[in-house]
């Protein structure tokens, strides 16, 4: 008898799929109507910086385009390095750059010279797309996202009013610790790219479900599951699709005052900031994934405790394409703030739709996928269940036929209870559908007549109960059920 802890249930984790080995080759990479790509596709090498495609500034004023600080048509021409408030004359009395004079010394050694440039297409709604950037260009864009260059970025009302903030400036309010903390993370960032370019290209792919799954028919059977209270989805879960737990402006809150999973990721692989510049708002059926981000520093902490640590060197190896093999998908729950809610059959679903849009591939081998890297999606910062929201991810990663590593943040209890939960319906062979209609039960058995705000009978043992015993005879049945 082994009186130690368990520190993880379940699958070994070295025994689910991880990139590169379990990917197939990667085909050619070329420009195609939906991937637009900055660089030289036919120069790329190993090793060497990726040669910007096209040589001069094409400059795009357009409802299509990233409207570029170069622009001609930008009334804030580009003079010199400090001219954060020159570009925003109109903010000169409002901004407060309290915290960045107290740090700031690397940034001011980046060139905002434009590399070369085509437009960059904004990511819109409905529409899906790709676009790869060199990490070299990344890092041009954002010194000028951390200098507040970018026009028409400053207001909520303006026409990009349904993208995230990517000017920088909340960054510098304040003097409070979390903002040092991110101004050290982000000015290591800084140093590390200008004492050494990057050489790697990073892909960022905005999808749509357009079919989502027959959920009450569905026949997949759960996948595999490791799960463990110990590690974190960004170490332990490397090689593997690492969920983002999002916004619908994707980074939240990591240019202003958040300081959560996703700012925390979005801090320490900054380059996932540049997404905020041309993605639009998620939609329901909506994800970012995105491909070949670099972790330049190491944290400890979270949120109030959060602190820069050290440079970080990411030895992740590079695919055919130059890209880290790091993928990450932005995904963002439904924010609760009445417990109840979230079993509505109509929220089972969406959320469903959502984790399942981030983990599908199209027209992929289910040999080839990686396993999904998860955790407590939705059950911070947005007040899910977690023990609601694992199973969906787990019949979302089963209907997109992954494995799923889910790390519980060092709640053992859950890890126990998911993994029996696991065991119990892959033993029985309980299928997504019948998993489906099972919460689909008891929202309408259990919630539906709730009067307190939490249910008086725990998800668990309603389907413990409801899957042991397929003919009415507990006390969870009520005369609605009866069917
Ligand atoms: N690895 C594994 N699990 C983690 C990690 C990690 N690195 N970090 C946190 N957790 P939260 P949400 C666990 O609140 O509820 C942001 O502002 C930990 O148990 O970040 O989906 C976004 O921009 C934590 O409580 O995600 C959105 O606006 C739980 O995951 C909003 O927060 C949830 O983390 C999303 O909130």
């Amino acid at each position: 008898v082994n009186n130690l802890k368990k520190e993880w249930l379940g699958t070994p984790i070295n025994e689910l799929n991880r990139m590169p080995q379990c990917a197939p080759p990667l085909s050619h990479l070329k420009a195609v109507p939906n991937h637009t790509i900055t660089v030289r596709t036919d120069l790329l090498r190993e090793g060497v910086v990726p040669v910007p495609y096209p040589t001069k500034f094409k400059d795009a004023w357009d409802d299509m385009s990233v409207k570029m600080p170069c622009s001609e048509k930008n009334l804030f021409p580009m003079e010199t390095e400090d001219s954060i408030l020159r570009y925003n004359t109109a903010h000169t009395k409002r901004w407060d750059f309290t915290a960045l004079n107290l740090l700031c010394t690397e940034v001011s050694l980046i060139s905002v010279a434009f590399l070369f440039f085509k437009p960059i297409p904004l990511l819109k709604s409905r529409r899906n797309h790709s676009l790869t950037l060199s990490q070299e260009q990344i890092a041009c864009l954002l010194a000028n996202a951390f200098f507040c260059t970018f026009p028409r970025r400053n207001s909520r009302k303006s026409e990009y009013g349904n993208y995230p903030e990517i000017n920088f400036y909340r960054l510098f309010e304040s003097s409070s610790p979390r903002k040092i903390e991110k101004l050290k993370t982000l000015l290591c960032y800084f140093r590390r790219v200008t004492q050494t370019k990057p050489v790697g290209l990073v892909t960022f792919t905005r999808q749509t479900l357009n079919n989502p799954p027959h959920w009450e028919s569905s026949q997949s059977q759960l996948t595999r599951l490791h799960i463990t209270s110990k590690g974190a989805i960004e170490d332990d879960g490397y090689g593997m699709l690492q969920v983002d737990f999002a916004n619908m402006f994707v980074g939240g809150g990591v240019t202003g005052h958040g300081l959560v999973q996703e700012e925390i990721r979005f801090l320490i692989n900054p380059e996932l900031i540049v997404s905020r510049l041309f993605t639009e708002a998620l939609e329901n059926n909506e994800c970012l994934i995105i491909t070949g981000t670099e972790q330049y520093s190491k944290y400890s902490g979270y949120a109030e405790s959060y602190k820069w640590n050290d440079s970080h060197k990411d030895e992740t190896p590079r695919d055919d394409w130059q890209r880290r093999c790091t993928e990450i998908v932005a995904i963002d729950a439904l924010r609760y703030r009445n417990f109840l809610e979230q079993f509505l059959p109509e929220k089972i679903t969406r959320e469903l739709n959502k984790a399942y849009c981030g983990f599908f591939r199209n027209n992929a081998n289910r040999k080839h996928l990686s396993a999904v890297a998860t955790g407590n999606w939705g059950c911070g910062a947005f007040g899910g269940d977690t023990r609601l929201k694992v199973l969906i991810q787990l019949m979302a990663a089963a209907e997109a036929g992954r494995d799923v590593a889910y790390f519980t943040f060092g709640d053992a209890e859950l890890m126990k209870d998911v993994h029996k939960m696991h065991t119990f319906l892959t033993e029985r062979q309980v299928t997504v559908g019948r998993l489906y209609s099972l919460l689909n039960q008891y929202s309408t058995v259990v919630c539906k007549n709730c009067n307190t705000t939490r249910p008086d009978i725990s998800l668990y043992r309603f389907i413990y109960e409801k899957a042991y015993s397929p003919t009415p005879t507990s006390v969870l049945d009520s005369a609605k059920d009866s069917g």
